[in-house]
């Protein structure tokens, strides 16, 4: 089952509800684009690919949304849910990619709106069957820096519910799995959404991989006591220079693994890279309700006072100085990432 799919029948998109997975498997099913973006918004669909494809579905549906007759008034209600759909999300850049592929088609289409409507529907349709594509690609590159016995920490949700199937960091561990060599996966919990122990752990159960569950705050003692040989993570958005941001916690995790020489892998599709940002301190940070982080019960209790506040940064920037390699569809680019990164995307 891929994480969303378009119903022909209904002219409606389909998705897994992210948010009350691992107990219940439920879906979902939006007719309107702005339904599309309060989803992508509240996450019940997440991940940078995942949200990438539910964007350009949710243009497809505004173009049937329109009733424009001329060609400028259909591009002002494309305009209008480009802005809409892009708020939901701001880091990871997959989403404006999405949309700019989307956008494109508008501006560039010669024919009638009917005719339109329906490229914009088959352009989605490819975007999703693509990343599926894609991500067996960068798995087939990655899984050859997995070896046989290796204790890998993984941190947040990688895998296919973070993509539209497969998935980009989990999808390398996984082949490797399928590959045969023996691999045991330490998941980081991944505060404060717990991306890592309710949906990584979930898929590692439906494929049968060795796993256990650690808080983010015990991954140091596991490096530092030499039970770790390989770090992955994915990445929400890359600058030019290779520096990625990524779900927070991942730059205290990569600091860590540095400070105890086991590598740290970033692995994601091109689509997720950002030429036109020089460093990672330019990529934004979605800071996010605290609530996420107060609302939490142990045992039935709620665990912090009533009345208490908190900051929640949802993603952080690792930098460049701290990763072995970027694994991508192109190949397993390594430093200086400054030069690699950008001649391997164009292609040099
Ligand atoms: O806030 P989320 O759950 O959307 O964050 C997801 C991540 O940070 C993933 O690690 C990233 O999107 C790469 S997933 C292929």
């Amino acid at each position: 089952m891929r994480t969303l799919e378009w119903v022909p029948s209904s002219a409606a998109l389909q998705m897994i509800d992210q948010r009350i997975l691992p107990e219940r498997l439920e879906l979902v099913t939006y007719t309107t684009y702005q339904e599309v973006a309060e989803a992508i918004r509240i996450m019940v669909i997440r991940g940078a690919p995942a949200i990438g494809a539910a964007g350009a579905f949710g243009m497809a549906m505004a173009g049937f949304q329109s009733s424009a007759q001329d060609g400028e008034a259909f591009l002002k209600d494309m305009e209008t849910a480009y802005q809409v759909l892009n708020a939901s999300r701001p880091t990871a850049v997959n989403l404006k990619w999405g949309l700019d592929q989307m956008m494109s088609l508008v501006k560039l289409h010669q024919g009638s709106i009917h005719d339109l409507r329906n490229a914009l529907l088959a352009k989605a349709q490819q975007i999703a069957d693509e990343d599926v594509e894609i991500n067996k690609k960068i798995a087939a590159f990655g899984a050859e820096l997995i070896d046989d016995g290796d204790t890998l920490i993984h941190h947040c949700n990688t895998g296919a519910l973070a993509t539209v199937d497969w998935g980009t960091a989990l999808g390398v561990i996984r082949l490797a799995f399928e590959q045969g060599k023996k691999i045991h996966v330490l998941v980081d919990e991944t505060r404060p959404r717990l991306q890592g122990a309710r949906l990584t752990a979930w898929e590692l159960q439906q494929y049968g991989i060795p796993f256990d569950i650690i808080s983010d705050n015990a991954a140091g003692y596991f490096l530092r006591s030499g039970q770790v040989q390989k770090v992955f993570f994915g990445a929400d958005r890359v600058a030019s220079n290779g520096d990625v941001a990524n779900k927070v916690g991942s730059y205290m995790l990569a600091l860590a693994a540095y400070d105890n020489s086991v590598p740290v892998y970033s692995v994601f599709p091109s689509s997720t890279v950002d030429l036109t940002l020089s460093s990672g301190d330019e990529i934004p940070i979605e800071e996010r309700e605290g609530d996420e982080v107060l609302d939490i019960q142990i045992k039935g209790e709620r665990a912090t006072p009533r009345g208490a506040t908190a900051r929640n940064p949802a993603f952080d920037v690792t930098p460049n100085r701290l990763l072995s390699g970027l694994v991508t569809e192109k190949g397993i680019i390594r430093p200086p990432f400054h030069l690699h990164l950008p001649e391997t995307l164009k292609g040099a």
